[in-house]
């Protein structure tokens, strides 16, 4: 799902990073961000979390959920509601949720996300 909200940005002509949530790079160098996780144990994934926690105020940055899970789904939309909580500007209505593994139509919604993010940093 990364993947495919990375290719999409990329082909825009914006830049874009691809990042572990153990190395995130930090909010001072860009305009929007997509974080995903997927589901376990009804939580978003620890490292996720202990990104989430440590993230500062978003003051508007444009943002976006997204995640795979098998039964319950709880880590996008809780990675949704801190981005919300931190003032981030979501983008999209709802986390982009993929059941297992993305779908075809679950990677064209990524890319339409990718694009999305792209043209909120013009
Ligand atoms: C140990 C374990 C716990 C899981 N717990 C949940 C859960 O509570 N709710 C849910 O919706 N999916 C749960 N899943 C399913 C995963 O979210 C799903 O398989 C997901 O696609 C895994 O993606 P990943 O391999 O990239 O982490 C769990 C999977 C594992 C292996």
């Amino acid at each position: 799902m990364a993947e495919a909200i990375y290719e999409s940005v990329i082909s825009t002509g914006a830049e874009c990073v691809i990042f572990d949530a153990r190395e995130f790079p930090g909010i001072d160098d860009i305009c929007a961000l997509a974080l995903g996780s997927s589901t376990r144990m009804k939580r978003t994934l620890p490292m996720v979390k202990r990104l989430l926690s440590e993230l500062p105020a978003l003051n508007g940055l444009p943002a976006a959920a997204f995640g795979s899970y098998g039964w319950s789904g709880e880590a996008p939309d809780e990675i949704a509601d801190r981005l919300k909580d931190l003032g981030a500007s979501l983008i999209e209505g709802k986390p982009i949720k993929a059941k297992d593994y993305p779908s075809d139509s679950i990677l064209d919604e990524c890319r339409a996300l990718g694009t999305k993010l792209a043209s909120r940093c013009q």
